[in-house]
């Protein structure tokens, strides 16, 4: 199982180094005997390859009778496997090397295996660039973390270009209808009717198992479980990333041409950036949401609902588990809500007081959301970008942090893909600037539906009516549905993504 694998990059691109078949110029302390060995996409493996190592890198790599390696260094029979470009070793094997051997290099060094970090690591991937990704979580509870649910137009259009939309046209559930409920009414927005695109249903950790899987299957290097502690060289000639295993004891090193920061809110890469460098923008909203998964049938649309006692959602993760959230206090405890309270609470907020519309099933999942605007600006420091959570947070309302993750990762392989196949640094350049646009269109929206929607604990009374007044207007509109129905499903791409031009 490559999860229980440690990579060991010990290059990027042997081709491009030029060390092919040629004897080492310094004294290898490690060989890597008789293995495949994939130095680049473009040439011919060498086969029953020595791989001789010094200093953490590679010194050369050729057939046996070219390659030797010392008397006295350490080897490791490879006769059973293959190594490609940005290699890695069993964990096993790992173990036993010091810290100086297992010296790791690539091209990207990516932090974090949320949506942001793995879908840049299989854009990366398609692009033939090498990259690694450290994850601190195990697998499980990465694949097991719930959290969105809504896949825009252009998240989807990425997973299925990328061929990695197998179980989502499955299991995915296409959702054509959000319904705004206030006063005991509904409005609803046909999503198709409006902007002729819709949105699917498809949870995260779905996602994010998707993706773990197929980046596995295809020998991706990801470490799980491998912490990373601190970022060096952001505005030098070669960056490094530091980081911390179950494995070893001393502190690990991967070198990089480029940092991608996906570790989310609570991440370390932010903070590797100077103060004085960026711009922080933050509001926290003085309410959280409570989430529910239980076994209980769903409604047929996505339902947000304005109420005197607060909003409520109800969404859906199958035909048979609903996903359900309620505007809470901020100090809530999720075990204060036992099934009762819940279902109680949520009949009266979707004006269902005679119970006959919600389904109630058992309630196995509880979790706490607070809600927070939150951007930092510009989304790079030197060789260090940041990417989705790591750089801004959306109030969920709007369901939009996952999808703006996609976006932010697209940008920056779009920037990489030019940088390394055109020598360009124009995208690059410009990834910051083109994400932030987004960003605050993005912010704008889940902003203004969070007002809308939500019961705020220092809304004067005339602000309470002005907010109704708006969901009576929204109502009567179709030019008001509309503007919500469009962003919504998702504003276009700006990047210049490769994976849309068959590259
Ligand atoms: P994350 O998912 O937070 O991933 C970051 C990863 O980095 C994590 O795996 C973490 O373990 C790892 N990491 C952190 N620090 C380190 C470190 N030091 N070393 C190594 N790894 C590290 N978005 C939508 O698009 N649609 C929705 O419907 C939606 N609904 C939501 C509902 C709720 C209740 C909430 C809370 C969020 C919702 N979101 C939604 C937002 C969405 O879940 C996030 O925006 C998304 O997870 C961001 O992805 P990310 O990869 O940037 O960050
Ligand atoms: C979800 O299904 O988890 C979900 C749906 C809509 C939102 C937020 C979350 O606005």
């Amino acid at each position: 199982m490559l999860d229980d694998l440690l990579a060991l990059a010990l290059f990027s691109q042997v081709m491009a180094l030029g060390i092919s078949s040629s004897s080492a110029q310094v004294t290898p302390t490690l060989g890597l005997i008789g293995g495949t060995v994939y130095a680049s996409p473009t040439t011919p493996p060498f086969r029953d390859a020595v791989v001789a190592v010094s200093g953490g890198t590679v010194a050369a790599v050729g057939s046996r009778s070219d390659v030797q390696v010392p008397h006295g260094a350490r080897t490791i029979d490879y006769s059973d496997r293959s190594l490609t470009a940005g290699f890695y070793l069993p964990r096993p094997w790992a173990n036993k090397l010091s810290n100086e051997e297992l010296r790791m290099r690539t091209q990207v060094g990516i932090i974090g295996a949320g949506p942001a970090g793995l879908f840049l690591a299989h854009l990366l991937g398609q692009m033939r660039i090498d990259c690694i990704v450290l994850e601190r979580r195990s697998r499980s509870h990465v694949e097991g973390r719930v959290r969105a649910g809504v896949l825009e137009r252009g998240t989807i259009e990425t997973l299925q270009a990328l061929g990695l939309d197998g179980r989502l046209k499955r299991e995915g559930m296409i959702d054509n209808g959000l319904d705004i409920r206030f006063r005991g009414r509904t409005i609803h927005l046909n999503l198709p009717n409006l902007t002729g695109k819709s949105v699917m249903i498809y949870g995260q950790q779905e996602v994010v198992k998707d993706l773990i899987a197929s980046r596995i299957a295809a020998g991706g290097p990801i470490y799980f479980e491998a912490q990373v502690t601190s970022l060096h060289g952001l505005d030098g000639d070669r960056a490094v990333i530091r980081y911390v295993d179950p494995e070893h004891s001393e502190e690990l090193s991967l070198e990089c041409d480029f940092i991608a920061g996906c570790d989310g809110y609570h991440g370390v890469s932010r903070f590797a950036v100077p103060q004085g460098a960026v711009q922080f923008y933050d509001h926290a909203y003085d309410f959280a949401w409570l989430g529910v998964l239980a076994r209980a049938r769903p409604l047929a649309d996505m339902t947000y609902s304005n109420s005197d006692r607060g909003f409520a959602l109800c969404s859906r993760r199958s035909v048979e588990i609903s996903r359900l959230y309620l505007q809470v206090d901020l100090d809530e405890a999720p075990d204060a809500w036992s099934d009762m309270r819940f279902w109680d609470e949520l009949h009266r907020r979707m004006f269902d007081e005679a119970r006959t519309e919600i389904t109630e099933g058992e309630i196995f999942q509880r979790d706490i959301a607070n809600l927070r605007c939150f951007v930092i600006t510009p989304m790079q420091y030197g060789r260090l970008f940041l990417v989705g959570d790591a750089a801004h947070i959306v109030p969920p309302t709007g369901a939009k942090g996952m999808n703006l993750a996609v976006a932010d990762a697209r940008m920056l392989a779009s920037g990489l893909f030019e940088f390394y196949r055109q020598s360009s640094g124009v995208g690059l350049d410009a990834y910051s600037e083109r994400c932030v646009r987004r960003v605050w269109r993005t912010m704008r929206f889940s902003a203004r539906l969070t007002e809308l929607l939500h019961k705020l604990p220092s809304h004067l009374p005339v602000e309470r009516e002005l907010q109704l007044a708006e969901l009576e207007y929204i109502a009567g509109s179709r030019a008001a549905q509309t503007s919500i129905a469009e962003q919504y499903v998702g504003l276009p791409y700006e990047d210049s993504c490769i994976i849309f031009r068959g590259g």
